[in-house]
């Protein structure tokens, strides 16, 4: 029995559950399950960012102070996980006292080896990475934050330093030792290259805010909130007995997306060897992930907020979102979140391929052995049971080595492999014709071969589907999984026959969609804005939004009001939408990241050149509507808009709404 330790990123609270902090807790908690499974006593920490200048400033723009602000979002969290059949073991705030008392006696720790100094520091700083940039970094005009494409701040202020630099040499050192630390190998040779490029001692405490750990000694500068988070995966064991999960013989694995894999394998490892950690007290494993787009759209602000992981899980079952994250999706590569692959991959593996072996074998045991598990008889084997067999021993060998190895899909891939092994060896035997031809035995057989692999298949799916797995053992007639701390329930071996056990089948658990049901679901979970400029509506009126908001009145309350996002936008590129008269498809700069795609009706009013460069006013928070599909350059593609341009006159003389004088893109409108 070995340990398992596994941690997501603790979440930033300026933003909600999301499908993109959704896919790392899953497949944590996956992880998590199968070392459960194979007898492994785990750990599962998640939990939330709550310092910094960001969510400082976040707070005071919402007219609460930063811990009011960080009670509500961090309870959304912890709230969501659940839902998602996640429960970690801890969730942690970096606000929780113990965290930050763990935080204080690591700086003391780093700071009585010598390697932490008081400086100025004067440099480029990107609050939504909460990460100093070097110039080299920048990109120009406008010195913008490559990852956000919003200008940094010019930061100049006393603050400690702690001294990368010097360990430069033992962290290259650490990599060479431990060469499964980074992964994948991709990500580890860019960490490489990066670190043999050469590193910078790091300022690692501010003074021109308060909302941050004190630091010891010296309370006018707070730590810098990367400091404080990496902590977390330490503090949350504290000193006691849940230390063993950090200890020799414990698999430390933490997960995160690609954007923030080089604080945890640069600054975590470099933090903890000053401190005094051994290579030994050092996490086994920092995994980055790819980023998931959405119906083929970068996850905007916008976009996130309308794919909600929870309503899709309602709508579902958390199992569905769960499959489909785990399977469609190569862990460690960037992976696309489309809501028709997510119905037609479970019409297929988890409908056709899985729910119809197990209601064509409960249906053949109705019938031919009194809804009881037969014996099976191994003496009289044939071919056919070598053949599965041979599947069997395969698919789950190869299952149990994905898992462990960190790759979920292609564990599940080898479930569903064993589950279409075990459809053909029905198709092949025939039990109907042997039960017509009045051979008992040989339907005994065949039931109870497919009904120990059936058993299998509940113990590898658990980790990805656990409420379905479950319901599958209730009617095998076999007891919940209950976790038995201690037990390797893996069944490496086939299970054995469980011969008079009554099955307790009922309705079938995997219903597959038709087509109507599927473009139903299609309509209902796919986000849609509910006007366009020119369109469908004039724009945003104060009636419009009364009309839902206040009843009969026509007024609007101005917190309704407040929730309409409205930004400048600058339009970067258009063009007129194949085979649709009115429509222009944009792409306008609102500050973020990536311009927005736009749809707009505006293309009897304004030739694509005339809009290029014009300043726009953005109803920047509206969600996705899609438009169908157009051909452009030869391939077709979705139309979605995600966002709404303001205008005002019929369709084929329309006038932009805009701002007099300098705005930059994403100045809200207040
Ligand atoms: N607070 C820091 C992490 C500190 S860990 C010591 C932070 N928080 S975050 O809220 O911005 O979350 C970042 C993480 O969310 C990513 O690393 C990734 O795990 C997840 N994702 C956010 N958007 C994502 C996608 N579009 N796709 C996949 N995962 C993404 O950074």
């Amino acid at each position: 029995m070995g340990r398992f330790y596994v941690t997501t990123p603790i979440y930033y609270v300026n933003d909600v559950p999301h499908l993109g902090t959704a896919y790392t807790t899953v497949v944590a908690d996956a992880l998590r399950r199968f070392h459960q499974v194979v007898g492994d006593e785990t750990f599962m920490l998640t939990g939330t960012d709550e310092h910094g200048l960001k969510i400082e400033r976040e707070a005071k723009a919402k007219g609460l102070d930063p811990k009011t602000f960080c009670d509500g979002i961090s309870a959304r969290f912890r709230e969501a996980w659940p839902k998602l059949e996640i429960t970690p073991d801890r969730f942690i705030r970096t606000t929780d006292a113990d965290h930050e008392a763990f935080v204080q006696e690591l700086w003391k720790k780093i700071e009585a080896t010598g390697d932490l100094y008081e400086g100025e520091y004067e440099g480029w700083y990107c609050v939504g990475c909460e990460s100093l940039k070097t110039e080299k970094e920048l990109e120009q005009p406008g010195n913008l934050c490559p990852l956000h494409k919003t200008a940094v701040e010019r930061v100049k202020e006393s603050s400690y330093f702690f001294k990368l630099e010097k360990w430069q040499r033992p962290l290259l050192d650490f990599y060479e030792r431990h060469p499964n630390f980074i992964q994948p190998e991709s990500r580890r040779n860019e960490v490489l290259s990066f670190v043999r490029g050469g590193l910078n001692d790091l300022s690692v405490s501010r003074t021109t805010f308060t909302w941050g750990i004190p630091v010891p000694g010296n309370p006018k500068h707070v730590m810098y909130v990367w400091f404080d988070a990496l902590t977390n995966y330490r503090s949350a064991l504290g000193s006691g007995d849940l230390t063993k999960f950090w200890a020799p013989n414990a698999k430390v694995v933490h997960l995160m997306g690609k954007d923030i894999l080089r604080f945890h394998a640069v600054f975590w490892p470099a933090f903890l060897l000053s401190a005094g950690y051994t290579d030994e007290e050092i996490p086994d494993v920092v995994y980055a992930h790819g980023f998931l787009t959405v119906d083929g759209q970068k996850m905007g602000k916008s976009l996130r907020n309308a794919v909600d992981p929870l309503r899709l899980a309602a709508e579902l079952g958390p199992d569905v979102l769960r499959y489909h994250l785990l399977r469609a999706i190569a862990f460690g590569q960037d992976g696309d979140f489309d809501h028709a692959a997510l119905l037609e991959r479970y019409n297929a593996d988890l409908g056709k391929n899985l729910g119809n072996l197990l209601s064509r074998v409960l249906g053949l045991c109705t019938k031919m052995t009194d809804s009881k598990h037969p014996g099976d008889d191994l003496a009289t084997d044939g071919p056919l049971e070598a053949e599965l067999g041979e599947a069997y021993e395969l698919n789950v060998r190869a299952a149990y080595e994905a898992w462990q190895s960190l790759a979920p899909h292609t564990a599940i891939d080898h479930a569903m492999k064993l589950s279409n092994a075990a459809n053909l060896y029905i198709a092949k035997t025939e039990p109907w014709a042997q039960a017509k031809n009045g051979d008992a035995a040989r339907v005994n057989k065949i039931l109870s071969r497919m009904l120990r692999v059936l058993e299998a298949l509940s113990v590898m799916l658990w980790p990805a589907i656990p409420v379905k797995a479950e319901a599958m053992r209730a009617q095998l007639g076999l007891p919940r999984l209950g976790i038995t701390i201690g037990s390797d329930l893996w069944p490496t071996k086939m299970p054995e026959s469980r011969a008079g056990l009554a099955l307790a089948s009922a309705g079938p658990l995997f219903p597959t969609h038709d087509e109507k049901a599927q473009k139903e679901l299609l309509d209902k979970l796919v986000p849609k804005a509910e006007v366009v400029a020119g369109e469908a509506a004039p724009a945003v009126t104060a009636k419009a939004v009364a009309g839902s908001a206040s009843g009969e009145s026509g007024l609007v309350a101005y917190d309704d009001f407040a929730k309409v996002d409205l930004r400048v936008g600058v339009v970067k590129t258009c063009e007129k939408v194949p085979k649709k008269d009115k429509l222009l498809r944009l792409t306008v700069d609102l500050g973020e990241a990536e311009p927005r795609t736009i749809v707009a009706g505006l293309a009897l009013s304004f030739t694509p050149e005339a809009l290029v460069g014009k300043k726009v006013i953005v109803v920047a928070n509206l969600a996705p509507r899609e438009f169908g599909s157009a051909e452009f350059d030869g391939k077709k593609v979705k139309l979605v808009s995600h966002g709404m341009l303001l205008a005002s006159g019929p369709s084929e003389d329309l006038r932009l709404a805009t701002i007099d004088g300098d705005a930059a893109p994403g100045s809200r409108l207040k």
